[in-house]
């Protein structure tokens, strides 16, 4: 354990042996960042360990739940010691792919995002000192970190660069979306599903955040924008959003616009969970939002929105769900 605390100060955490490409799903792009297979063994041991959290309960995986979509049901997550966040817990499939990370995009990458709940009061409530001697604590884990970085130290960049390496081959495509407008399957959507494409398309225009490219679709412009969400019965939004970030004024209530991929799997929706399916959040675009000084010019009630075109809608969004890639 001295070794340990002794290392740590130079120890690399370069993984040793050939990084694996990351196969891409149709629909989506070349996936960025590749790393050896006893890496990502290492990352996705730690991410469903409880050793990370301050009194052993509570795994990235019991907020980042594999069976839901890698994301959380409840609207936040109970973390360590009966403290809880106000924001639901996104879903970890793709975010490879996101420039920034969390709600507000304040991380840069997977690797300085996974040291943020550990860390966290209301998260797993660890100590950086606690955290890296509890994983050195356990003899299975110094053989993992062996694997993957030549010896056994155990650091805290060492045990994020893993997470992130596994975290990046969470990668899902293949949705009947994607077999229907990259695959060329004209059979791959009901009609229902392929009207609604036309409606998130253009009459209403979910696209232009939502974004579908020429030859894959992220479903998110990654930029951020505030749609009124979370509002009071006094009409303030509680949550800064973006502004924490930036401290610009229209930043105020903005969020990072999620991407729609396996959404069906993912309630409840929004920053903060605040809806519970897709016929609601279909319903809350068609009411254009809730109006407040900074809300996105983009957010208009939708005029004249039959009832079929809310469920086609639904239905394109029930068609989004994909099929995970087999890698290392
Ligand atoms: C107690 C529940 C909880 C635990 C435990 C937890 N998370 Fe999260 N996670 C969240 C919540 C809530 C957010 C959104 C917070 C925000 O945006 O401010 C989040 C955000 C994220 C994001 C950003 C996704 C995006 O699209 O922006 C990633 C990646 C992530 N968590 C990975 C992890 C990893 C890795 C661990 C373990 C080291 C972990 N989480 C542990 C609840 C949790
Ligand atoms: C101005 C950009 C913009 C437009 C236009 C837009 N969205 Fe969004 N969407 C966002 C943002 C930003 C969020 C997150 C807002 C929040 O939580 O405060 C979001 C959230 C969602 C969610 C919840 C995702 C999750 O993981 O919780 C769904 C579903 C969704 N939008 C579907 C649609 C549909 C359908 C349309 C068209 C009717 C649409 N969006 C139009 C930006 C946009």
């Amino acid at each position: 354990m001295l070794a340990v605390a002794v290392l740590a100060g130079c120890t690399k955490a370069d993984f040793v042996g050939k990084p694996e490409s990351i196969r891409a799903p149709l629909g989506l792009p070349a996936v960025p960042g590749a790393a050896p297979a006893a890496a990502v063994a290492l990352g996705k041991k730690l991410f469903f360990s409880p050793s990370l959290s301050v009194d052993g309960t509570l795994a990235c995986a019991s907020c980042h739940q594999p069976g839901q979509g890698f994301a959380d049901p409840r609207p936040n997550s109970p973390g360590v010691n009966g403290g809880r966040g106000n924001r639901n817990a996104p879903s970890v499939w793709n975010a490879a792919y996101w420039s920034s990370q969390f709600w507000d995009g304040r991380a840069a990458t997977l690797e300085q995002q996974a040291s943020g709940p550990m860390m966290n009061p209301v998260e797993m409530g660890h100590s950086s000192r606690g955290v890296v001697s509890a994983v050195a604590a356990d003899p299975e884990f110094r053989r993992f970190m062996a694997a993957a970085y030549g010896d056994e130290a155990v650091t805290l960049e060492r045990i994020t660069k893993a997470i992130a390496a596994y975290e990046k081959t969470l990668v899902r495509g293949n949705s009947p979306f994607d077999r229907y407008l990259f695959g060329g399957d004209r059979t791959a959507l009901s009609e229902e599903a392929q009207r609604g494409l036309a409606l998130f398309r253009n009459k209403a225009k979910c696209a232009v955040c939502h974004t579908i490219a020429a030859d894959h679709a992220l479903l998110t412009d990654q930029k951020f924008h505030n749609l009124g969400v979370g509002m009071d019965p006094a009409g303030n939004l509680p949550d800064p959003g973006r502004y924490a970030v930036t401290g610009r004024e229209p930043d105020r209530g903005a969020f990072r616009t999620p991407s729609l991929r396996n959404i069906a799997e993912t309630a409840p929706y929004m920053h903060d969970g605040s809806l519970k399916s897709l016929k609601e959040v279909v319903d809350f675009y068609v009411g254009g939002g809730n109006a407040n000084p900074q809300l996105d010019p983009l957010i208009q009630p939708l005029t004249s929105f039959t009832r079929q075109e809310r469920s086609d809608l639904v239905a394109f969004l029930e068609s989004l769900t994909g099929e995970a890639v087999a890698n290392p």
